[in-house]
């Protein structure tokens, strides 16, 4: 399992629970030592216990030394990241880099897989790779494995999957990787790897397609007095609908859907066409960010010297990943319009501190209340909504929530006096 970030140290320890041998490397030697003394680079519920147990077993190893572990190895997992470059389209070069080694390492027969999100046809140049750098003619070939799991649920999602995605262009390749994941008893789908590259893409382009669709509902709903929440949940409870991704808020981030959705609507136009629905997807997004910061303001008026009290950082609860968070875009507004910021989340503070700069971190949820002139919440953490709110309120200058995952009850704030803005209610 080649790049042990938040996909290959969640697969390679799952795939050795399922009893296969593996060796999870990385170019990062911080990162291989802190697994190595027992340590996790990542928050990840549950995912430290399974590493100690196939650690203990002898099924599981990290290592920095590429060549090692693939010339042990008869199948190679590609879970680099694919960073968006400027305009959109990802940055293949740790892909193009992870084959090279590959193809200069292995000694016999590899499957070599693409675990990274990728977009269509880059099978094609893994392949055209290997074969350029492969001089011991070694024979492989090359398949798309793409990776569907939920950073905070990422161990539960990876051992149950809806669907295991398998893009082959030959019997032997697919065979060995059904033989991989046949002990997870899951549904199979087996492609071919241009295919199985594009369900990738397509899912996570549908979904943030679900998340701007209650955005733009939301906004539908402010207007008319209508309830987001009771809308999302009477037209989720339509079977070709469904209820998940529906939750109004302050917009999708992450490591996933915006990099996924500009990489896709790029490669589309590459080959001819213009995605001109995902493109408003991505608009209604970022629009979302402004909308919440509209609000603060509609309610604070200026924002100079005002202090705003922040819960929650991460792009979303149980993950400490501060990638693409929609909190860095809000404080930066709130920061650039004169705002004196106090924040607190319960695992992404040590990132955020690299990523948000001229606000104050709290060690807890009930210090960003004090003498705060609104209180704003940016990730639905469960843990924020046992807080005692009169506590809160006391604290405050002026007890005021933004609410932008529609965590708390409006009713609720509203009898214990505090002023409530939601999100499309
Ligand atoms: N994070 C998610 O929830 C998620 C879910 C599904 C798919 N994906 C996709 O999986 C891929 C990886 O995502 P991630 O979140 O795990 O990224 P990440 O940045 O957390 O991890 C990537 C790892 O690869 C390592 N790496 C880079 N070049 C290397 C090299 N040449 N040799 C060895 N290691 C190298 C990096 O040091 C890093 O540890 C991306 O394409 C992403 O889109 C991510």
């Amino acid at each position: 399992m080649i790049g042990t970030g938040y996909v290959g140290l969640t697969s390679g320890p799952c795939l050795a629970k399922i009893g296969h041998q593996v060796i999870c490397v990385d170019n990062d030697q911080s990162k291989i030592d802190v697994l190595n003394q027992g340590g996790m680079p990542i928050y990840e519920p549950g995912l430290k216990e399974i590493i100690d147990e196939n650690r203990r077993a002898g099924r599981l190893s990290f290592t920095s030394d590429i060549r090692a572990a693939v010339a042990g190895s008869s199948v190679c997992f590609i879970a680099v990241g694919t960073p968006p470059r400027e305009t959109g389209e990802p940055d293949l070069t740790y892909v193009e880099n992870v084959a090279r080694d590959i193809a200069e390492s292995m000694k016999e027969y590899q499957v070599v897989v693409e675990k990274s999100t990728v977009p269509v046809q880059t099978g094609k140049w893994v392949r055209t790779t290997i074969e350029r750098y492969n001089r011991n003619q070694t024979p492989f070939d090359v398949a798309s494995n793409p990776e569907f799991l939920r950073e905070g649920s990422a161990v539960e999602d990876f051992l149950k999957p809806d669907r295991v995605v398998i893009g082959v262009e030959s019997d032997r390749a697919r065979d060995t990787l059904l033989e991989v994941y046949r002990p997870l008893n899951a549904p199979v789908v087996v492609t071919d790897i241009a295919s199985a590259e594009l369900i990738k893409h397509a899912s996570n382009a549908f979904l943030s397609m679900k998340i701007s669709f209650a955005n733009a509902l939301s906004i539908v709903c402010e207007a008319s007095g209508a309830d987001i929440r009771l809308v999302t949940e009477g037209v989720g409870m339509d079977s070709r609908i469904g209820k998940a991704f529906l939750n109004a808020g302050i917009g999708y981030g992450g490591f996933c859907f915006p990099k996924d959705l500009a990489a896709f609507v790029a490669i589309a136009g590459e080959l001819g066409y213009d995605f001109g629905l995902l493109r408003e997807v991505e608009r209604i997004n970022e629009d979302m960010k402004r909308r919440f910061v509209r609000k603060v303001k509609g309610v604070l008026w200026n924002l100079r010297d005002k202090r705003i009290g922040v819960l929650g950082l991460a792009f979303k609860p149980e993950t400490d990943d501060m990638r693409f968070a929609p909190s860095i875009d809000i404080i930066g507004q709130l920061v650039a319009e004169g705002a004196r910021v106090r924040a607190f989340d319960p695992q992404a503070m040590e990132r955020a501190k690299k990523v948000i700069p001229g606000i104050e971190f709290c060690g807890r949820a009930e210090d960003v209340a004090a003498e705060a002139d609104l209180l704003a919440v940016l990730t639905e953490w469960p843990q924020f909504r046992k807080l005692d709110l009169a506590a809160l309120r006391d604290r405050m200058r002026v007890p005021i929530i933004c609410d932008g995952r529609n965590l708390f009850e409006r009713s609720e704030c509203e009898e214990l006096g505090f002023t409530y803005i939601g999100v499309g209610r």
